[in-house]
């Protein structure tokens, strides 16, 4: 992708056909896909669809600071990036671009347990505060390693998802064969 493309996607539509030309289909639909009929997919579309930004008229707009705290954390707008695992599939740079793009901004990323590259790796390369997000797996001396890491290079919350006590079911993954070996 030149970055002359990139920098002509004028928003997160266009960012996504960019992406759909690039990406082979089984990975933009792994990238893009929900689970079952995708119907929670669409419904959080929708309801995110719903907010607004309030305008406000005729008020000083010379010195707007939207910059905000989190978990004692100062972030200098009220937007963090959620994990999300795998970031090589889709860019070579992968966790490293998403760590560095969150610098760029002055806010929180969220690494994945399921980072494609290492934690340490990641927690080193800008100095931005970043989370751990971590599943919770039946080898629970896997998972309190896990904790010890992160805590070790820096992350300064830990991120704990709940909701995939067992795998979904993707369709799409299902018909391009996209899976992801566990081991
Ligand atoms: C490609 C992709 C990978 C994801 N990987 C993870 C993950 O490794 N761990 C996790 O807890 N959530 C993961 N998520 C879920 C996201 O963190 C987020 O909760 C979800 O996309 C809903 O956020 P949204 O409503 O802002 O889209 C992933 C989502 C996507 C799209």
């Amino acid at each position: 992708m030149s970055k002359a493309a990139l920098a002509r996607a004028g928003n997160i539509a266009e960012l996504r056909a960019l992406a759909q030309r690039r990406l082979p289909s089984p990975l933009f639909d792994f990238l893009e896909g929900g689970a079952e009929d995708e119907g929670t997919l669409r419904r959080n579309v929708e309801s995110f669809d719903r907010w607004d930004i309030l305008p406000r008229f005729l008020t000083d707009v010379g010195g707007i600071d939207p910059s905000t705290t989190i978990l004692g954390q100062k972030i200098s707008w009220p937007v963090i990036l959620s994990p999300t695992g795998t970031s090589r599939f889709f860019h070579t740079e992968g966790e490293l671009a998403v760590a560095r793009a969150a610098a760029a901004a002055d806010t929180i990323y969220t690494i994945s347990t399921m980072s494609s590259h290492s934690m340490e790796e990641v927690a080193a390369l800008t100095p931005t505060p970043k989370w751990f997000q971590v599943y919770c797996f039946r080898d629970r001396e896997l998972t309190l390693e896990f904790f010890a890491r992160a805590k070790a290079s820096g992350y300064t919350a830990l991120v704990v998802t709940v909701d995939v006590p067992v795998s979904a079911n993707r369709e799409r993954d299902r018909r391009s064969g996209m899976t992801i070996r566990r081991s």
